[in-house]
């Protein structure tokens, strides 16, 4: 049998995307309470059932032990603060939040894509997670996009729209990516300048074509994999659309038949040649990566150059 790992072994149910809902009941002792879950499942239409998992080391867990009711809130494109705040330990996360009680009494959340309004149906124990099945009293969903998480980080589609929209808009469009390698991250020198940028592109491509991103780091030597969209915005005429990836560097022999591009160069996360970087939006950028990354916390920017709104949230779970 494999030694298993608990860290590792969360990182491989990342593989799997899903919803981000936010679970809430309350109790005459302490008012409404609620945490972020992602073990959301829909479990049966008749009876209606749906079930969560809890660990047994939250606070609120020995308030969901007693409840006899429940409602699980499916966050919307738009709510990762909300995330965040109900995945955190302590606070008064309802402070922040507007939010009403259901006719069974736990708190349902404004602006989410659908709630349920659950009676406990059965809990079952399993390892470190109690399932607690839900029977559906009540129920609605708006037309909204969902929020998004997998492999630690949320999923915009809304985003995603808005980017693909976007590009259609502008007559120029640099598609680039924050590409980390495992010794550090991959800046494109520019040997005219001096300068240092991300790797970017008109297209995103693939890596058999020419002139995508994905093509241009295929023949710098790398096999590139982009998860996540980290950033969109405007600069002068131009609309950037930036992701976050990883790159392998690929066998010698697989670049045999491959120009040596060479503009690719690798820095460690704590050298990046801050200097050389000509374009202040991808400074900021860079930094935002860098300190996303010492925390542990991803956001997405959306906007201009010198204004947007930056979505910053936990994206990993305490053990
Ligand atoms: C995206 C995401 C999904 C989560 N899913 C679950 C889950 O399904 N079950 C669970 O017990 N905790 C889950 N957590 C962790 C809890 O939200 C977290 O432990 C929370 O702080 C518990 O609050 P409390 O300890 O203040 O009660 C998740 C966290 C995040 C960020």
């Amino acid at each position: 049998m494999k030694l298993i790992d608990a860290k590792d072994l969360r990182k491989a149910f990342g593989s799997f995307a899903t919803g981000v809902t936010v679970v809430t009941t309350e109790s005459d002792a302490s008012g409404p309470v609620g945490f972020t879950a992602n073990s959301f499942t829909s479990v049966s239409l008749d009876p209606p059932l749906l079930l969560v998992c809890l660990a047994h080391g939250m606070r609120c867990f020995p308030l969901f032990e007693q409840t006899q009711r429940f409602a699980v809130n499916i966050l919307a494109d738009d709510q990762q603060e909300i995330s965040s705040t109900f995945a955190s330990r302590g606070a008064d996360k309802f402070a922040a939040v507007q939010w009403r009680a259901s006719h069974t009494g736990s708190p349902l959340l404004e602006g989410v894509a659908a709630w349920f309004d659950c009676e406990v149906h059965q809990r079952i124990l399993a390892g470190d997670h109690t399932i607690l099945i839900g029977r559906i009293v009540d129920y609605a969903y708006e037309n909204r996009a969902p929020l998004g998480f997998c492999g630690g980080g949320y999923l915009r589609f809304g985003l995603l729209q808005q980017a693909v929209e976007s590009s259609h808009r502008h007559g120029r469009v640099r598609v680039g990516a924050i590409l980390e390698c495992a010794e550090g991250l991959l800046l494109e020198e520019h040997s005219d300048t001096g300068h240092f940028s991300v790797p970017a592109a008109t297209r995103l491509g693939s890596s058999g074509a020419k002139g995508g991103l994905f093509g241009h780091c295929a023949a710098a030597g790398y096999t590139i994999t982009l998860p996540f969209l980290f950033a969109v915005y405007e600069e002068a005429d131009t609309q950037f659309v930036i992701h976050r990836g990883t790159a392998i560097r690929q066998a010698p022999s697989d670049l045999a038949h491959q120009p040596w591009v060479g503009s690719l160069r690798v820095f460690s996360l704590d050298n990046i040649p801050w200097e050389k970087i000509a374009s202040s939006p991808e400074r900021m950028m860079l930094e935002r990566y860098q300190r996303e990354r010492a925390t542990n916390v991803t956001g997405i920017y959306v906007g201009t150059a010198e204004s947007g709104d930056l979505h910053t949230v936990t994206a990993t779970r305490p053990l």
